[in-house]
């Protein structure tokens, strides 16, 4: 979507894979869905370096509202566990230097059965532009294909003429089978294509999976603007090891993907933090060219991931490379050169590992280079075109 806004993927934080739909405040007031773990979760992206990272968006998913809407028709949270009211929520998320994003979907209810925005297009998306809304994720459940194909592109142009800059995450494609991807990237600045993610590594390698085998599909789609939307990190949760949520964090950010956190913020262990923080690697995820990354190749239980980065020189352009250990056994000792992977600057490269804390080498397109992969886990370089 040609509205000006992310340029780059979209980095920032959503309720849905950790919290789910808790209502139960009553039981659970510290996990349940209520201002209250917005408003901590976002002192916390503040203070505790996630914002200066570039995470700079906490959002709302499913779950936030009341069963009907008020009596003027417009939509309203759920009273007790939004007490204060979502502008509230949104000042308060502006003054920690947060932009504040919003949860609807298109159909009749959302997937959670509260009401959703069909027929009530113009008034939602007046509403939250009034509301401070700077970010909105659209889901596709009740509804049909038709109202999708109409109403995403519907409710972009309500949003666009409320004049507010509201980045426009859409659902659209993951509710269909042959989506129209033309209109797509026309309306929406991401969209997600692929099954929800849950707390576990076979969910990571499924959607890694899906999105090298549909590379030739799926990557062109993506660029400045207009991104694929692997689903959330679940990096800090339950469901990963160390290793493999570096191998998250390493193939989303081959992949262009947003860096959208789902993780309790308040009992993350500092391992992860550091993974979800690495600036190295976040530079590659918002690397202004927007190109997104593919799988190059894969023998035995190792693949190539590479994604062209800054800085070009003429036609040549810099790599990141994720060498990723599918296997189960024992850390694993890759050898290769960068020309086999396409690198062929005669000037050579500044080869940099981007999760350990070591010096650069430079390399020649030739020079033989060996790694050593743990199983689940991933070595990831940046190979910078020398001058
Ligand atoms: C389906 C979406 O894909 C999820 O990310 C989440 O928003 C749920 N719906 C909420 O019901």
């Amino acid at each position: 979507l040609d509205n000006g806004l992310a340029l780059t993927p979209p980095m920032g934080w959503l309720a849905w894979e950790r919290f789910r739909c808790n209502t139960d405040c009553v039981n659970d007031s510290y996990n349940c869905i209520s201002q209250n773990l917005f408003m901590q979760m976002a002192e916390l992206m503040a203070d505790e370096g996630y914002l200066n990272a570039g995470y700079d968006m906490i959002s709302l998913d499913d779950c936030w509202l009341a069963h009907e809407r008020d009596q003027q028709g417009r939509l309203q949270p759920d009273p007790n566990r939004f007490p204060s009211g979502i502008p509230a929520l949104a000042n308060f998320v502006h003054s920690k230097g947060l932009k504040f994003g919003i949860y609807e979907d298109l159909g009749t209810k959302t997937c959670a059965g509260y009401p959703g925005v069909l027929n009530h297009l113009e008034t939602d998306a007046n509403t939250f532009a009034e509301w401070g809304v700077d970010y909105i994720k659209l889901d596709g459940c009740y509804s049909s294909h038709e109202q999708m194909d109409e109403g995403y592109p519907e409710f972009g142009m309500h949003l666009n003429n409320t004049k507010r800059p509201i980045v426009y995450s859409c659902s659209w494609p993951a509710y269909q089978n042959d989506p129209n991807y033309t209109a797509i990237i026309k309306t929406c600045n991401l969209w997600r294509n692929f099954n929800d993610i849950a707390d576990s590594w076979t969910s990571v390698t499924t959607i890694i999976d899906h999105y090298g085998d549909n590379q030739d599909a799926l990557a062109p789609l993506a660029g400045p603007g207009h991104w694929n939307d692997p689903d959330m990190l679940i990096i800090g949760n339950f469901g990963l090891s160390y290793d493999q949520a570096k191998t998250q964090m390493a193939i989303w950010s081959i992949l262009a993907a947003p860096l959208i956190m789902s993780v309790d913020l308040r009992d993350i262990r500092p391992e992860f933090k550091f993974i979800l923080q690495n600036h190295r690697v976040i530079a590659i995820d918002q690397d202004p060219l927007g190109i997104q990354g593919r799988r190059l190749k894969k023998s035995g239980s190792i693949e190539f991931w590479l994604r062209p980065v800054t800085p070009v020189d003429n036609d040549n352009h810099s790599y990141a490379v994720a060498i990723l250990n599918r296997g189960d056994s024992t850390p694993t000792r890759v050898s290769f050169t960068l020309k086999e992977l396409g690198m062929t600057s005669a000037k050579g490269y500044w080869v940099e590992d981007l999760f350990e804390e070591v010096v650069g080498i430079s390399l020649m397109p030739s020079d033989p280079l060996t790694v050593s992969v743990n199983p689940s886990g991933v070595v990831m370089l940046k190979c910078s075109l020398l001058k």
